[in-house]
């Protein structure tokens, strides 16, 4: 039978257009990784390999028999499970009616601007660089992504601590959003997927009273137990915030018929109740993320932010391409930067969820890495810009960040970032210095985020004595780069302190069990 378009002579079309999948840009280099000799160690897609816990494996085959349709707005006890693990975890209290869940969290991220009833004049601010489906979502509802303070912003995503970078916001930074938003009229989404991985910084949440002053009006914070607690594959997450937002997504999620089946829901209130699944896991966590930091480190890398969530944002100065095509020839395969953003171009993102007994290979094989290319120009990536904050009050154009100097004092005074130049120096772009092999901000006191970073065009607040002692050089005196310059090897317990959980605990934080140190 001929193509109905062979017939009619037009073909229907959907309207929509994306970006390309990053992922299936990634298929070449997994193929040349797969073919070493070791085999693949794949740290690109961060989906968690350990066991799904046994409290929780326990409650989905126990919920098994489930005939009747499960309820959208989620059972009585999850929304407890959830408002119980938010007062214990993140000092946040909201009421369980208020409590929603969803399909995996990115299902809501991708859909959240239509949800909300957002279209074609509204604008959404996404940071970059940065998860894309904040900006998937906005190209679906047909609305449009700015980087920045703009007007017409409707909703401003937030994601803390930051996939891809590990960056915690400060506190003042994510007060100054919200202030900004609420003088718009604007919603505040808060992405939180990766909170309770918190390793020299630990994020706040949007909804805790230091942030939001006690009321949760115009704000949402969207959870993810995918990376928690080893529920990617039961799809399990929720959202919460200002009632009346999350009374509307009920309402609109009835319709569409978004509901978790119900054994999914008797394991996420199991998971939400156990809090030592969550130390076990942060340990497994730990461990990689010390043997793969200290490999990288060793093989001339810098890694940059990375106090939190489950990456490594590691660059050696050459173009993220080139990373990764070096990286699989040894077999490790790992994304690049440009999958989160321009400011990404020179960055790879290295996941800490391979099993330990490939984890451990890692260091062998960066010994046989190939030196670093030449820095060439980007070869993907999906925008320009930088996440840029604004002080409550000053609307700023959607331009800002092109019209910002580096070197300006950013929009928080001393020691915060402002906008960024549309030249990439976003999160995690290399500074105007070379890259520097080792953390770029260890010895990071514990508590909420960073007020300000030295690699946004800042001037630089100096080298820290871990950065000195890992390279064993002077300040200024860096080889970019250069492999053979990295002795680091007698710094691995330092390296061990600097990824532990900090040793002074946070007064603001609530306290944890006993078995997470
Ligand atoms: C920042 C961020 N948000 C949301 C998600 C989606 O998680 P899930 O759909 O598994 O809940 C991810 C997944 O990697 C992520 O990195």
């Amino acid at each position: 039978m001929p193509h109905p378009a062979a017939v009619f002579g037009r073909r229907a079309r959907s309207k929509v257009r994306l970006p390309d999948f990053p992922w299936d840009l990634l298929a070449q280099y997994k193929e040349k990784a797969s073919q070493h000799p070791y085999g693949l160690v794949d740290l690109s897609v961060g989906t968690p390999v350990d066991p799904v816990p046994a409290v929780v494996q326990q409650a989905l085959a126990a919920a098994a028999d489930s005939p009747g349709y499960p309820l959208t707005w989620g059972t009585p006890r999850l929304r407890d499970a959830a408002a119980g693990w938010l007062a214990r975890r993140l000092g946040v209290l909201v009421d369980p009616s208020a409590v929603l869940p969803v399909i995996g969290t990115k299902e809501l991220v991708a859909q959240l601007p239509g949800q909300l009833g957002l279209g074609p004049g509204d604008r959404v601010w996404v940071p970059t660089p940065a998860y894309p489906t904040y900006e998937v979502g906005a190209l679906l509802a047909r609305c449009e992504p700015v980087y920045g303070p703009a007007d017409g912003v409707a909703l401003v995503w937030l994601n803390s601590p930051s996939n891809p970078t590990g960056r915690c916001l400060g506190i003042d930074e994510m007060r100054a959003v919200v202030a900004w938003a609420r003088e718009r009229g604007a919603i505040v989404a808060s992405d939180e997927c990766y909170i309770e991985l918190g390793w020299e910084s630990r994020a706040v949440s949007v909804l805790h009273p230091d942030v939001c002053g006690g009321s949760h009006e115009g704000l949402l914070a969207v959870h993810s137990l995918s990376k928690r607690s080893n529920l990617a594959g039961y799809r399990a997450g929720f959202v919460t915030g200002d009632p009346a937002l999350v009374r509307e997504l009920l309402e609109l999620r009835k319709h569409a018929g978004l509901m978790l089946p119900d054994p999914v829901q008797a394991a996420m209130t199991a998971a939400l109740a156990d809090d030592m699944h969550v130390a076990d896991q942060r340990a497994r966590y730990v461990n990689r993320r010390t043997v793969l930091g200290a490999a990288l480190a060793v093989a001339g890398f810098t890694i940059e932010h990375s106090e939190a969530g489950l990456y490594l944002w590691a660059t050696r100065g050459e173009d993220a391409w080139a990373t990764v095509d070096a990286l699989a020839s040894v077999g490790v395969l790992v994304a690049p930067g440009t999958f989160y953003g321009e400011a990404g171009r020179h960055h790879v993102r290295v996941a800490l969820t391979a099993p330990d007994a490939q984890v451990a290979t890692v260091p062998e094989r960066m010994a046989m890495l190939p030196p670093p290319r030449q820095s060439g120009p980007p070869t993907g990536g999906l925008r320009t810009g930088g996440y840029a904050y604004p002080p409550a009050g000053q609307a700023s154009p959607a331009n800002q960040q092109q019209q910002q100097q580096p070197g300006h004092s950013g929009a928080f005074g001393s020691g915060s970032p402002g906008p960024v130049p549309a030249s990439g120096r976003g999160y995690g772009a290399p500074g105007s210095g070379p890259p520097r092999p080792g953390y770029a901000q260890p010895g990071q006191p514990a508590g909420y985020g960073q007020r300000g970073y030295p690699d946004q065009g800042y001037p630089d607040q100096g080298r820290s004595a871990f950065d000195q002692r890992a390279d064993g050089q002077q300040p200024g005196n860096q080889q970019p780069g250069n492999r053979q310059a990295s002795p680091v090897f007698d710094n691995i317990a330092g390296l061990a302190d600097t990824y532990g959980n900090p040793s002074a605990p946070d007064p603001t934080w609530p306290a944890e069990p006993p078995d997470i140190r």
